[in-house]
């Protein structure tokens, strides 16, 4: 549970680290507590939307763990209502983004296209849509059809058509791949939708410097909040669940 102190992150960000200020609500909310052009990066992981898609098309959820994405509630907007937040969402992103800034956004790969035509209507520019390959994602139903390997990502630029990229010299592809996280990533809790550190820092050192500010407002567990204390970012991170916000806090504390 959250201790006392950290309620009054329910009015504004509070600092957890040095580095760290994060904040609970709906991020449409707490995003306007935000100047514009006050961030450089924007690493995010929204609801995909598919709890209602899968319940509709009578998809066996029982078996599934019972703190599976299908369950918790945030998930099963219809689809015409989770695009107009989204559109909101965006708009924010658009305002509060420097110049050149950049923004990550994870999507299930039938939601891509909503989400480019969403972003680019809202004036940031389309660079990529890639691919997350999971190395060892859960085997469900492997006799019966192909298993679910993968999610997308897609990358924006804010008003320009190049940011922040410390490829070094190397190729980088748009094909990532690891594993998903591991026992020592769940330590501080739960959280069904946990993305692998490796992942996240692996576009925060890409597309900003060490001291940058870099925003989650879908922040979950914190992964984002962690990989830029593990590389000396500043971080702003939102949510809107409780117990999600006190698995972030924990985490962030520890680094890990
Ligand atoms: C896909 S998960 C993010 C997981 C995160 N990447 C991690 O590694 O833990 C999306 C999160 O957004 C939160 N959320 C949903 N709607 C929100 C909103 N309007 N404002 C803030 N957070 C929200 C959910 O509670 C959930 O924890």
């Amino acid at each position: 549970m959250i201790d006392k102190k950290d309620k009054i992150s329910k009015e504004y960000f509070v600092n957890i680290t040095p580095l760290s200020k994060i904040v609970i609500g709906d991020c449409l909310e707490k995003m306007k507590l935000l100047p514009d052009r006050s961030i450089d990066l924007i690493i995010t992981d929204p609801p995909y939307n598919l709890g209602l898609f899968m319940k509709n098309r009578g998809t066996n959820i029982k078996g599934m763990r019972d703190n599976h994405f299908a369950f918790s509630g945030w998930d099963d907007l219809d689809f015409a209502s989770w695009s107009i937040q989204m559109e909101l969402f965006l708009q924010e992103c658009h305002r509060i983004l420097k110049k050149r800034g950049s923004l990550i956004i994870f999507m299930s790969i039938i939601k891509v296209e909503t989400i480019i035509n969403l972003a680019v209507k809202n004036k940031l520019y389309y660079k990529t849509v890639g691919i997350w390959h999971k190395t060892n994602p859960m085997p469900r139903n492997m006799n019966l059809h192909f298993v679910n390997s993968t999610e997308s990502w897609l990358y924006f630029i804010n008003d320009a058509t190049t940011g922040v990229f410390n490829n070094r010299g190397k190729v980088i592809h748009d094909f990532v791949e690891s594993s998903t996280i591991n026992i020592s990533e769940r330590k501080y809790g739960r959280h069904p939708t946990q993305k692998p550190l490796t992942l996240i820092c692996h576009f925060i050192d890409l597309l900003s410097n060490e001291g940058d500010i870099v925003l989650d407002p879908f922040m979950g567990s914190g992964t984002t909040g962690v990989g830029c204390e593990v590389l000396n970012r500043q971080f702003y991170g939102i949510e809107l669940d409780e117990n999600y916000y006190s698995i972030a806090s924990d985490r962030l504390k520890a680094k890990k």
